[in-house]
């Protein structure tokens, strides 16, 4: 006789809840979920660090290699000097930095560039002076200073007469008064 309180082997056995259908397709997708995230996550992340990088060398090499081909050359041509007047000033070179003069039997290429703090004086044909618009200094037609601020002349160019008989002003060369150089024969030229 079976014992009852052992189970007997032909009782049927309790079947196990399956699964439910949903609970089985959350699990994969949400693993995907996840490391899709991550893919994403590291592909931006190299993206902002490429990016960066990049930005750094492009601001080194625009450190590293100036940029030269913006400077106006040092060396032009002004014209013939028959073309100018006795007294009166060209100031058609001014973005070159250079107003040509013919006065006192000689032409001279000043520089525009106040000596106080470096603004672009104007010059008033009337009041026969340059004028600083930045703090007031007055320079003379020979670019002597007399007023204002400014604690020296104006600079001279380097000036010559080229081979096809036109002034040739060269920047890269200057004069200054108060160290003796407007007597040089390169800082003017004689007519
Ligand atoms: S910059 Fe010309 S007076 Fe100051």
């Amino acid at each position: 006789m079976a014992d009852p309180t052992t189970p007997s082997a032909a009782a049927p056995a309790v079947p196990k809840p399956a699964p439910s259908k949903s609970a089985a397709k959350d699990a994969p997708s949400r693993r995907g979920f996840l490391l899709g995230w991550l893919a994403d996550s590291m592909v931006l992340a190299w993206t902002a660090f490429a990016a960066s990088m990049a930005a750094m060398t492009l601001g080194t090499l625009r450190f590293l290699i100036p940029n030269v081909l913006s400077e106006p050359p040092s060396k032009f041509k002004a014209g013939y000097p028959d073309s100018l007047e006795e007294g009166k000033v060209v100031e058609r070179f001014k973005d070159q930095n250079t107003w040509i003069v013919r006065n006192g039997g000689i032409i001279y290429a000043l520089s525009t560039t106040c000596t106080h703090l470096g603004c672009t004086p104007n010059w008033l044909e009337r009041e026969q002076k340059f004028k600083c618009p930045c703090h007031g200094s007055g320079f003379y037609i020979t670019g002597i200073n007399f007023e204002g601020p400014a604690p020296r002349p104006l600079e001279r160019w380097a000036i010559r007469i080229g081979d096809d008989g036109q002034i040739v002003v060269d920047r890269s060369r200057k004069f200054q008064n108060e160290r003796g150089e407007w007597t040089n024969p390169d800082s003017f030229i004689k007519v």
